[in-house]
């Protein structure tokens, strides 16, 4: 009976509440939405992330040049490797859910044991770095230390706010929701030069190594 109740609220929570959630997470960090060609399956998708064209742009301004390579940690079906491949750039990523792949490039699997190099100019985390746990932060970051520069969007404490509490934390499991200066120092104590971008939204840290 507790079981069955049990199950009852989780399909209630699943149906109303959490089918919001990635509206509101979009809404917040990600107010863009853009199309992208399915070439394996001849159609349009509508996309919700970050503009590849003002992420790239932010490498540029700190490097004075494009990127020529980028890595999508996180990369879903692929869709952002396509867009990066088209624009010249050569492209990797690896995501731990299995999508319909747009790309053959894409690894399915944790970042967590991804053995290839990843030294990309460019690397791309859209929310992953809140979905793995706290502990493991430190050896996703260490695994970007040999690239030019990490972009990171994520939910912080500061949206968690905006959006009206906690609700972000149960959405997919436990996620680490921290403020904006949390990330800024993780970032810093994890090898790397971080900065936050207010007009974007967006964390760019580049390893020290590299600098
Ligand atoms: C918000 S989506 C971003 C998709 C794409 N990068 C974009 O911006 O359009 C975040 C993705 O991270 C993936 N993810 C979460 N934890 C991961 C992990 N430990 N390793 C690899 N991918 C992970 C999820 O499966 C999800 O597809």
């Amino acid at each position: 009976m507790f079981d069955f109740l049990k199950q009852l609220i989780h399909e209630f929570k699943k149906k109303y509440i959490w089918k919001k959630i990635p509206k509101c997470y979009y809404e917040i960090k990600c107010p863009y939405t853009y199309q992208a060609y399915d070439k394996q399956n001849k159609c349009w998708w509508i996309i919700y992330t970050q503009p590849l064209k003002k992420i790239t742009n932010l490498y540029q301004t700190e490097f004075g040049k494009k990127p020529l390579s980028f890595f999508d940690c996180g990369c879903a079906s692929g869709q952002l490797l396509v867009q990066a491949e088209e624009m010249g750039m050569t492209v990797n990523g690896i995501d731990i859910t299995e999508y319909k792949s747009l790309h053959p490039n894409v690894t399915v699997g944790s970042i967590l044991d991804y053995n290839k190099p990843i030294n990309h100019d460019l690397v791309y985390c859209n929310e992953v770095l809140t979905c793995v746990k706290e502990e493991e932060i430190p050896a996703v970051l260490d695994k970007f230390k040999s690239t030019k520069m990490l972009v990171a969007v994520h939910l912080t404490t500061e949206d968690d706010e905006k959006a009206g509490g906690t609700s972000y934390r149960e959405a997919s499991g436990p996620r680490v929701i921290k403020s904006q200066k949390w990330w800024l120092d993780c970032f810093n104590k994890n090898g790397f030069n971080a900065k936050f971008h207010e007009k974007s939204g967006l964390f760019i840290a580049k390893p020290r190594q590299r600098e």
